[in-house]
């Protein structure tokens, strides 16, 4: 677990062999070179990173920790080295207004190439789904992915998602209940304030 992250209210969460944190400014050339076509693809729309606009990213992921933003962005490490291997998003979806609806999080997830295929993704979004009820009282987990994408297709369906609906657009909308009572994740919490404080919306 890095010990030099200083993002004001960022969480680390660790488990399963992974550890999952906010993106430093050292990341930057990690970060752009397990970027490949797939990432592109089906993650980026089509939007391929160059360095000032990635750099520039990496303080907005640390700004959206620190001011409690609803894109909460970490980083999927290697337990132990600390290698980053790909990243993972939870972007809290409030109720809309008038609805009584809880708090929903589209998760989305990409791992560099050279890593895939061993259950990282898979593994990040367990400990996601893990503390995402505690953290901010979050009740259902959602992924949104296009038709061809086998990769995301089988992450859902190794964490327990289950197709809903299929939207306007064509994307596949799966979700899974998130259990308040879940536990098994070893949290770390930087800065001062408390772990229920942390980010909470
Ligand atoms: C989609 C993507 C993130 C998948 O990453 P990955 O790390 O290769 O995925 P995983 O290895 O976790 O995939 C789950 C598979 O690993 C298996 N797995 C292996 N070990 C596992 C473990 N310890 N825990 C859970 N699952 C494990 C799962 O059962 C599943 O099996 P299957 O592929 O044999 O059916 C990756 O292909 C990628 O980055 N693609 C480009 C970006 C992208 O498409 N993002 C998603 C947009 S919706």
């Amino acid at each position: 677990m890095p010990a030099d992250d200083e993002s004001d209210g960022a969480v680390v969460l660790e488990g399963a062999g992974v550890v999952l944190r906010c993106l430093r400014p050292d990341d930057l050339a990690a970060h752009l070179a397990g970027e490949d076509d797939d990432t592109v693809r089906w993650l980026t729309e089509g939007h391929r990173s160059e360095p000032e606009r990635t750099a520039a990213w990496i303080l907005e992921n640390r700004q959206q920790w620190a001011t409690g933003g609803p894109r909460r962005h970490l980083g999927i490490c290697v337990a132990g080295s600390g290698a980053l291997i790909g990243g993972v998003e939870a972007h809290l979806e409030p109720a809309p207004p008038g609805t009584d609806r809880p708090l929903h999080v589209n998760i989305s997830y990409a791992v560099f190439p050279g890593w895939r295929g061993r259950g990282a993704a898979a593994r990040a979004v367990e400990l996601l789904c893990a503390w995402l009820p505690e953290a901010f009282g979050a009740r259902v987990a959602v992924l949104r992915i296009a038709p061809g994408n086998e990769p995301s297709l089988r992450v859902a369906g190794a964490c327990g998602f289950t197709l809903q609906r299929t939207s306007r657009e064509g994307v596949l909308e799966h979700e899974r209940p998130l259990d308040p009572a879940h536990r098994g994740v070893t949290r770390a919490f930087n800065g001062s304030r408390s772990p229920r404080g942390a980010g909470r919306q």
